[in-house]
């Protein structure tokens, strides 16, 4: 088994371990993501486990990010994806692939790097923690849809924006 970065006949690999990792990203948007990838190689890298038989057993997705919450530096590495497939687990191809992602950060002159887990997985916090990232802060993230807004405003026009923006900034009793 190795570790390497990205290459181009990874797609499909890459993409089936993606969506054992995101079962509910669309396919529009794994395209999509996947794409930045290699649109973006000075900001975006992907390191991958290579098995014996040439299938890929895990991945990193290293991002530069230009705003990081509790980070010192202006640009942060951010560690986007993390997954080491159940049979490879517990053997250190987590920790090397996290290296690759580390040191790539680092030869970019960027001194820190995030990431994030959800709040259930214990086994992922765990993992941050034993590779030497502290925690700083807990947050909910919030999404609210505003296509319901586009639609009033494609359908009455500049008319319909005003009244949207008069109603958002309207001061209750007056
Ligand atoms: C998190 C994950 C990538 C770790 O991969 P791995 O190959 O098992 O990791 P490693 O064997 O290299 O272990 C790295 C360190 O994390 C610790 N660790 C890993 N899994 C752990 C667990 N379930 N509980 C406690 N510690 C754990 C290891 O002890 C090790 O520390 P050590 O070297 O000091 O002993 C893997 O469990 C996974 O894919 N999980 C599902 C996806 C996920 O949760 N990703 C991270 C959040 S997005």
């Amino acid at each position: 088994m190795l570790i390497r970065p990205r290459e181009t006949g990874d797609q499909s690999e890459w993409l089936r371990l993606r969506r054992t990792l995101w079962p509910d990203c669309s396919a529009e948007m794994h395209a999509r993501e996947m794409e930045e990838y290699a649109n973006h190689p000075g900001t975006r890298a992907l390191f991958v486990i290579v098995r014996e038989d040439g299938r890929l057993g895990g991945f990193a997705e290293v991002s530069v990010r230009d705003r990081v919450d509790g980070a010192m530096s202006a640009r942060v590495a951010y560690l986007e994806g993390w997954f080491v497939e159940p049979d490879l687990r517990g053997k250190g191809m987590g920790r090397k692939l996290v290296e690759a992602a580390e040191r790539w950060a680092a030869a970019r002159g960027l001194t820190e790097m995030a990431s994030d887990a959800e709040l259930n997985n214990a086994a992922g916090l765990k993992a941050h923690k034993a590779l030497g990232f502290r925690e700083t802060f807990r947050l909910v993230h919030f999404l609210k849809s505003l296509k319901l807004l586009i639609a009033v405003v494609a359908l009455t026009g500049l008319a319909g924006l005003a009244q949207a923006a008069s109603g958002l900034f309207r001061i209750p009793g007056q």
